[in-house]
């Protein structure tokens, strides 16, 4: 029996403070999240991502001003930091020491693959650069922190960007390296990606982005609101001629606070010729209506940021009933435990099973189904390209365990072997995999 986090479903998310939340933000992400945390069924974990913060911006008064200006933005957008657990990432001390032993459990070879780090590798060997100029150890290791966000506590579902599906994917990696070695103390996370929430288009019609530098703050006052929504892009049509709502990221944005009635009728409006000025005037009014009772409780957070804090301290305590002895439990499992304790076997049927290689199944960002066939230390011996299903992916898993050299001949170009694998050792991890499932149906029978 391991601790008992809560019988609802946990939904964890966090957001790392290095801006200042847009409108892009709010509709993407502040929004839906407030209101699914008012669902009962769930528990709520949102917290500032303050440690993943120094991986991409080393100014301390970003940091500091960032993590306030978010929290406030969360609160005053009607988050109830007593409905949900809401927290800084940095008060809880259990999240770098989890990081210690999922960093003891995770291949390097499973982080060299990570997007974000080979991005900036591929970028390096483009300009021909050394491969790891300026990519510093806490990008590389951001996976993991990300992990031990997740696995602290026992999250069930994580409502993410596409980008950051792979982490989570990689997060459950972690797990079960974790649960293999040491029994079943972590809990497999899952992705959740929300497909009807609106991308917001920004100033220049692009993804409103801060690194496009075409936001609009959620907190602009009134005057600036105004100022910056007469700055949207639009087409050079006159007064009285009909305009397109398709591609005008005036209208989309209009739609992502309007109701349907509401873009019916601005939708009209665009037919009959409405001038840009008027457009203008009424997406302003829509947003403005929906911002102001927020931005006044915004800005008596912002004046206040003690309070702010005294919020902040609180969640953390709360989060740490759960973090504490559950680290404590951890500490157990690995062997960090009182030298007088009796040394527990825990952990050695367990270390066989970590001896085998296993198939990861995974949905890359093309929308695809994916395998690979990873051996005790996370390296891949064998890896698949693009399936069309989840199913078909499956049975080529299945092809493989019943008879490899038939099924790797069938499979053709369909899988490589990792690099520097022979076909052997893949042959050999099946074999190992193969007398596994043997054994496992012996004793059922
Ligand atoms: N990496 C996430 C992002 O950039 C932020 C984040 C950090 C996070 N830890 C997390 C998200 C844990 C979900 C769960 O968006």
């Amino acid at each position: 029996m391991t601790t008992d986090h809560s019988q609802r479903t946990r939904v964890l998310t966090g957001i790392t403070t290095t801006g200042t939340p847009h409108l892009g933000n709010y509709v993407g992400a502040i929004r839906p999240t407030v209101q699914a945390s008012r669902n009962p069924a769930t528990q709520g974990f949102y917290f500032l991502a303050d440690y993943h913060a120094l991986i991409k911006c080393d100014d301390p008064a970003r940091i500091q001003r960032s993590t306030l200006e978010i929290a406030a933005s969360w609160i005053a957008a009607g988050l109830d930091p007593d409905g949900v657990m809401f927290y800084r990432q940095s008060d809880i001390p259990e999240i770098p020491e989890l990081t210690w032993f999922l960093t003891c459990v995770t291949g390097k070879g499973l982080l060299n693959r990570a997007h974000a780090y080979k991005a900036s590798v591929d970028k390096n060997n483009l300009a021909g650069n050394d491969p790891d100029a300026d990519v510093t150890a806490g990008l590389f290791m951001y996976p993991v922190l990300m992990g031990a966000d997740i696995l602290m506590f026992k999250a069930h579902k994580v409502p993410v960007g596409r980008d950051q599906i792979q982490h989570i994917e990689m997060a459950r990696d972690m797990a079960s390296s974790f649960n293999h070695l040491y029994g079943e103390y972590l809990v497999l996370p899952e992705a959740v990606i929300e497909e009807s929430v609106a991308l917001l288009p920004g100033l220049d019609g692009r993804k409103m982005s801060k690194s496009y530098d075409n936001t609009i703050p959620l907190f602009a006052s009134s005057a600036q609101l105004k100022k910056l929504i007469s700055g949207i892009v639009t087409d050079s049509r006159a007064p009285g001629e009909a305009k397109d709502t398709e591609g005008s990221a005036l209208f989309q944005i209009y739609q992502a606070f309007a109701s349907a009635e509401e873009t019916a009728s601005l939708a009209k409006a665009y037919a009959d010729g409405i001038g840009w000025g008027d457009a203008k005037q009424i997406l302003f009014e829509r947003i403005d209506r929906e911002v102001a009772p927020m931005r006044a409780k915004y800005e008596e957070l912002i004046n206040n940021p003690a309070t702010v804090d005294a919020i902040l301290l609180k969640g953390a305590a709360k989060a740490r009933e759960l973090a504490t002895p559950f680290i404590k439990e951890l500490r157990h499992a690995v062997g960090l435990r009182a030298l007088a304790s009796a040394a527990s076997s825990q952990g050695h049927a367990k270390t066989a099973r970590a001896a085998s290689p296993s198939f990861k199944q995974y949905r890359e960002q093309d929308g695809q189904f994916y395998f690979k066939l990873v051996d005790p230390q996370g390296r891949v011996l064998l890896q698949s390209l693009g399936f069309g299903s989840p199913k078909d992916a499956g049975m080529a898993i299945a092809q493989l365990q019943q008879d490899d050299a038939k099924a790797l001949a069938a499979l053709g170009a369909q899988v490589t072997l990792g690099e520097g694998v022979s076909a052997a050792k893949v042959a050999e991890a099946l074999g190992t995999l193969r007398a596994e499932l043997a054994e496992k149906a012996k004793t059922k029978a």
